[in-house]
């Protein structure tokens, strides 16, 4: 036996996380060096859309080389292996043992894969919570949160942000904590109207996105726009920590529905410009500004980089929304599909992905 194996801890095990979607009110868009945000964001995180992880780990005596294979939903899948070798080199130096273990890692959405719903933020964040376990099962050393948001971030920018319930924000601004290599929770800051925000996502399209988002950052690199959104995202990020605190809806819904407009134009403008919006994505905006102005309600949207609409609203105005949402909007929807989602509260240890509950 050699040195390092007397020092390791467990040889082998199995753990399980699963870990929400967020949905960002602040855009992330734009990095530079190694998954270095250009501007902060914030966000929420979601209950529903949830991926669920198992890794399974296995000493190989001292091979020396990385050794993993992984499953999405039962399949194995080589496009995210090559995704995975990029993260894993990514984050040897924080857990050097990964050389001399044999993972195999398992792991399964709960929403609809073919929904349009990003799931980075939650794979990484599943997969590095996992890893943070692995690692203390390994060498009983028990990483903060800060590191196991890190690791998350080395794999997915906006997976830093998953790894916490409520809300959250990721890079560098006016709170004195923030940073751009990890998010932080900032619920202690938020008003209680904040805290059930509901979040319906109307699939508009579910087809395979044109441009990915990792491709939409690079873009940013020479944007003509670049210098002004960095700005405007910084003051958005000030604003929305103040609004969030004061619980003021009607500047909640102005930040929103600009961020979200100006990152699809962003991309209009980028060199080549492309559009992802898809035409049923305006009709449902005009139709959520519309009902707002006419029933004086809370409603806004938020859009990732993708066609789907977020509606978000507070709880108190649920029913009214949803029944808006199935009489109006749901017909602009790719078969009519509508997944009803809300604020949750983060990531936890569970059972075996895959297993039948
Ligand atoms: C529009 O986190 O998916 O959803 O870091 O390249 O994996 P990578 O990008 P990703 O970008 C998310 C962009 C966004 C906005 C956001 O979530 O902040």
């Amino acid at each position: 036996m050699n040195n390092k194996e007397q020092t390791y801890l467990s040889k082998s095990g199995q753990v399980n996380y699963q870990s929400p979607s967020n949905i960002a009110i602040v855009k992330y868009w734009g990095k530079t060096g190694i998954q270095i945000p250009v501007n902060p964001s914030i966000s929420f995180t979601l209950k529903n859309a949830v991926t669920h992880t198992s890794v399974a780990y296995q000493y190989t005596k001292g091979n020396n080389t990385l050794d993993f294979s992984f499953a999405f939903e039962g399949k194995n899948n080589p496009d995210f292996e090559k995704k995975l070798q990029v993260f894993f080199d990514r984050i040897m130096d924080t857990l050097p043992w990964l050389n001399e273990y044999k993972l195999q890692i398992n792991s399964e959405n709960t929403f609809p894969h073919s929904s349009g719903i990003a799931s980075s933020a939650s794979s990484y964040s599943a997969l590095a919570l996992c890893l943070a376990k692995v690692h203390f099962q390994i060498t009983g050393e028990e990483l903060g949160i800060n590191t196991v948001s890190n690791i998350a971030r080395l794999g997915s920018g906006s997976a830093c942000r998953s790894v916490y319930g409520g809300w959250n924000t990721w890079g560098t601004s006016s709170l004195p904590n923030s940073d751009d290599e990890y998010a932080i929770n900032i619920d202690d800051q938020v008003h209680d109207d904040f805290k059930n925000i509901q979040d319906s996502i109307l699939i508009v399209s579910s087809d395979k996105k044109s441009i990915s988002s990792t491709v939409g950052h690079q873009l940013m690199k020479n944007h003509p726009y670049q210098a002004g959104r960095i700005e405007q995202a910084k003051q958005n990020t000030n604003a929305l920590l103040d609004v969030l605190k004061k619980g003021n809806w009607a500047k909640f819904i102005e930040i929103t529905e600009s961020e979200a407009l100006s990152l699809h134009g962003l991309m209009m403008s980028s060199t080549p410009g492309y559009t992802l919006l898809h035409p049923n994505s305006l009709k449902i905006v005009q139709l959520i500004r519309e009902f707002r102005e006419q029933k004086n309600v809370n409603i806004c949207f938020t859009i990732d980089a993708g066609p789907n609409i977020h509606v978000l609203y507070p709880l108190s105005n649920k029913k009214e929304i949803e029944e808006f949402i199935e009489n109006s909007l749901a017909k602009y929807c790719s078969n009519n599909v509508v997944i009803n989602d809300e604020l949750g509260f983060g990531p936890n240890e569970t059972g075996v992905a895959g297993a039948k509950s």
